[in-house]
């Protein structure tokens, strides 16, 4: 297979992200990416307005796509999307679009899974970012999910680890709106966090057997001390605001730390890749640096703009896959709730 010269789009619309990237080999030509800042006001992703959006989105991302890798779409040699998992909806929108170009070009179609999308992020090629040899742990760290998996190979992963209820950025979005925070609320809790304390405040860490993870109790027992405290003391948020972000945070990264510290005891595999938008997050970036140190962890995180949903890492596994031949059929569908 000559696979010198491979421009491949991928398209992903999964969630409240509407994105397109042009892969040529391993390396990225562009990377677009509309945000719906339409759900902010309602503290959530409400899902008709997000497949409406991505509608309205669809073809202006697609086309800043391609002019910025500076390439018409009759040089593409195949489209790849994402069929799950997702929000119906939302993958709905980009299913179709995919589908009905890859048609229209007569080039193949790719269907790729968004958390292995997440998690091959990393063999996309970038100058000062190492890419982690088989066999690795990736933990998946998102609004969506929450996973440790065993990656043997680029299309060879099993599941050990995941949650069991809310994902982790739920457990900080929720937090957030516990306190007031608007929405998203991860990037705002990691910025305070970063000048509290993060002993001033205990939060008990769930129980939860092996390696998967639970975050809803955490939640609840943010709420009932939020609740007391604040009877006690009506500004008990403002006056505190820093220190229960730390707190926050400092409890949410024990957990992680500690299945990833289990994960490598259990498998004896030491090199450690996260990924999703969570991943962007300052301390379990320094918790994972910290791990390299006290526990011969190699670690591995991705460019930022990789890191939160994107098309690039969809349009890196179409590459990967389009190197095995590996096409969709085309009666090919979303689907909502597509395993690994
Ligand atoms: O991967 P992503 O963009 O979308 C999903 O697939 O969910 O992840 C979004 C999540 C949100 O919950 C957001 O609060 C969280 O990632 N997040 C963060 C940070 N940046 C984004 N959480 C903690 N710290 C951050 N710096
Ligand atoms: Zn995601």
């Amino acid at each position: 297979m000559h696979s010198e010269n491979i421009y491949i789009l991928g398209i992903e619309s999964s969630c409240d992200d509407t994105a397109a990237s042009v892969i040529h080999n391993g390396k990225i030509l562009s990377n677009i990416v509309a945000n719906q800042s339409i759900h902010e006001e309602f503290g959530g992703v409400v899902p008709e307005l997000a497949s409406r959006a991505h509608q309205q989105n669809i073809v202006p991302v697609v086309h800043q796509a391609l002019a910025k890798a500076n390439i018409t779409k009759e040089q593409l040699h195949a489209i790849a999307f994402t069929r799950g998992p997702g929000l119906m909806g939302s993958l709905l929108v980009g299913t179709s679009f995919a589908k009905s170009l890859a048609y229209g070009l007569d080039i193949p179609l790719i269907d790729v899974n968004h958390m292995q999308g997440h998690i091959l992020a990393h063999f996309i090629d970038v100058e000062g970012y190492n890419k982690p040899p088989f066999p690795f742990l990736a933990m998946t760290i998102s609004g969506g999910h929450t996973q440790i998996v065993k990656v043997k190979h680029y299309f060879d992963m099993e599941v050990i680890g995941e949650t069991i209820d809310d994902a982790v950025g739920e457990a900080y979005d929720k937090s957030g709106k516990i306190l007031g925070l608007g929405y998203p609320a991860g990037p705002e809790i990691d910025k305070r966090a970063q000048l509290g304390n993060p002993k001033a405040f205990k939060f008990t860490k769930p129980k939860v057997d092996g390696l998967n993870f639970s975050f809803s109790g955490l939640k609840t027992a943010i709420l009932y001390f939020i609740q007391k405290e604040t009877k006690a003391n009506p500004n008990f948020i403002d006056e505190h605001l820093n220190d229960i972000c730390a707190s926050i945070q400092y409890t949410i990264i024990g957990i992680l730390i500690d299945k990833l510290k289990l994960a490598t005891k259990e498998t004896g595999i030491k090199h450690i890749a996260i990924g999703g938008g969570v991943s962007a997050n300052s301390g379990i970036r320094k918790a994972l640096k910290d791990g390299e140190q006290k526990f011969g962890w190699t670690t591995y995180v991705p460019k930022f703009e990789f890191t939160t949903d994107n098309a690039a890492m969809i349009a890196i596994v179409g590459y990967l896959k389009y190197l095995d031949q590996d096409f969709s059929e085309s009666n090919i569908t979303a689907s909502a709730r597509l395993k690994i």
